[in-house]
C-alpha cells in the first residue's frame, strides 16, 4: 500500500505551538534558506503545480505550513531563513518560530535541510545541520536546482556540500530538480525506506 499523493490537503499555517494541528502522523520537514526551493520541492512530490505558495519574493513565507498527505504522513513547510533583506527583528522572529517547532514537536521524525546546488552552504545551513545531528539522527539533505548545473559541476558541488556539512556514511544526500520526474521517484524512495517502512505491515490487517 503506498501513499495516495492526489489524496493530499493543506491543513494549516501556524507560527507557534498552540497552533499545530493535532496529529499521530510521522511527520517529515523541510528546512532551508529563503529561495532554496522548498515549496516548489513539495508540489513535483506531488505532482501539483500550485499547491504549497511558490513565493514569487523571497523571504515571504513566515509560517509554518502543514499538510496532510493520504492521513498516512504529514509534510511541513517551514519558513526560508537567511533572507538577506530581512530586519534583525524578522530574523529573530522567525528562528524562534523554527526553533519552537524543532524542539516541541513530537511527531516530527526527519527534518530535511536543502541547500541550493548552486553554492557552498552557509553559516545558516551549518547551524541547522548542528541542530539535525544534535538529537543523534540521520542527516537527510537535498541538493535543489541541479538542472542550473552541468555533470562536472555537479559532481563538484555535491562533493563541497558534503565537505561543507561534514556528511557523513549513514547520512542521504538527495540532488533534486523540479524538472526531472526521476527526483521525486527518489524522494518518494527514501520515505518508504526510512519514513514509512511499516506502511505495509499497519495495512495488512
Ligand atoms: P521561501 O518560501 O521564501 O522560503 O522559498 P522556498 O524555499 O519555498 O522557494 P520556492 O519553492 O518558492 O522557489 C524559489 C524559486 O526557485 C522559484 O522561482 C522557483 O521556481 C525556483 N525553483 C525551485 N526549484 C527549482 C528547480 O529545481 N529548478 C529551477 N530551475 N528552479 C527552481
Ligand atoms: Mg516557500
Amino acid at each position: 500500500m503506498k501513499v495516495n499523493i492526489h489524496n493530499a490537503r493543506f491543513l494549516l499555517s501556524g507560527v507557534k505551538k498552540e497552533h499545530y494541528p493535532v496529529s499521530t502522523m510521522p511527520e517529515v520537514a523541510f528546512a532551508g534558506r529563503s529561495n532554496v526551493g522548498k515549496s516548489s520541492m513539495i508540489n513535483k512530490i506531488l505532482n501539483r503545480k500550485n499547491f504549497a505558495r511558490v513565493s514569487a519574493t523571497p523571504g515571504k513565507t513566515a509560517t509554518i505550513n502543514f499538510y496532510d498527505i493520504d492521513e498516512k504522513l504529514m509534510l511541513v513547510d517551514l519558513p526560508g531563513y537567511g533572507y538577506a533583506a530581512a530586519s534583525k527583528g524578522e530574523r529573530k522572529a522567525l528562528s524562534d518560530i523554527i526553533n519552537e517547532y524543532l524542539t516541541e514537536r513530537k511527531q516530527l521524525v526527519q527534518l530535511i535541510l536543502l541547500v541550493d546546488s548552486r553554492h557552498k552552504p552557509t553559516e545558516d545551513d551549518r547551524r541547522m545541520m548542528d541542530a539535525i545531528k544534535s538529537d543523534g539522527g540521520m542527516a537527510v539533505v537535498i541538493a535543489t536546482k541541479t538542472d542550473k548545473l552541468s555533470k562536472r559541476e555537479m559532481e563538484e558541488n555535491l562533493d563541497r556540500i558534503i565537505e561543507t556539512l561534514n556528511l557523513s556514511d549513514g547520512d542521504i544526500l538527495l540532488p533534486f530538480s523540479t524538472k526531472t520526474a526521476e527526483s521525486a521517484e527518489n524522494f518518494w524512495d527514501y520515505i518508504y525506506d526510512y519514513i514509512l517502512f511499516d506502511l505495509d505491515d499497519e495495512e495488512g490487517e
